[in-house]
């Protein structure tokens, strides 16, 4: 009896909290501990479980798809995600949760081709992560996560180089 006093009096003083209006919605107030180790395992285990099933296409890694995952990455994803040589914009300082720097802050080990892709496709919830289901088919994400896997081996002479190469025979024309 006693415990069912206890919990009902705790599930009751969560409530008035987050009901309440008690809890900070402010972007410039980062998430209690509780709050932001919650999101983070619900984010990396929704990722792995909705990825799980999906088949990579065995196109061949070349130039040519590179460069194409190179100008959707430097036209939509850079201003947030940053890249060798990109400094944080304007945007990104003032987002919460911050995105992560692109490759430095990707766990390479935890979210791979499948994982990536997903997360392009659909975004992520309450966060500045965009679904690029409307803008980008599926052969351009593909592109765009090919160019993410090789970015580690890039320096910041190589990513201008990569804005230099023009390759002109494939249609990638949205916005
Ligand atoms: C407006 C800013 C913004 C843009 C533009 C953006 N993202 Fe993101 N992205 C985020 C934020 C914020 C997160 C982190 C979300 C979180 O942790 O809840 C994120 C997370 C991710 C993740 C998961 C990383 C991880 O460690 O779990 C991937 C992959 C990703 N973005 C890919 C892309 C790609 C590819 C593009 C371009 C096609 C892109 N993003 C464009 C803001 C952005």
């Amino acid at each position: 009896m006693k415990r069912i006093i206890l919990i009902s009096i705790f599930i009751g003083a969560v409530a008035v909290y987050f009901i309440g209006g008690f809890y900070n919605v402010s972007a410039l107030k980062p998430h209690n501990s509780i709050v932001e180790s919650l999101a983070h395992i619900t984010k990396h285990r929704s990722i792995r479980k909705h990825a799980k099933y999906i088949a990579p296409p065995l196109t061949t890694v070349d130039k040519k798809l590179l460069k194409k995952g190179f100008d959707i990455y430097d036209s939509k994803c850079a201003q947030c995600h940053g890249g060798p040589g990109i400094n944080e914009s304007e945007l990104t300082k003032g987002l919460y949760p911050k995105p992560p720097r692109f490759p430095d802050d990707l766990e390479y080990d935890e979210i791979g081709d499948k994982e990536i892709f997903w997360t392009t496709k659909n975004g992520i919830k309450m966060s500045g992560m965009p679904s690029y289901s409307q803008t980008l088919n599926d052969d351009e994400i593909w592109a765009v996560v090919n160019f993410i896997l090789k970015l580690p081996e890039l320096n910041e002479e190589e990513y201008k180089d990569y804005k230099r190469t023009l390759i002109l025979n494939f249609s990638y024309n949205r916005n």
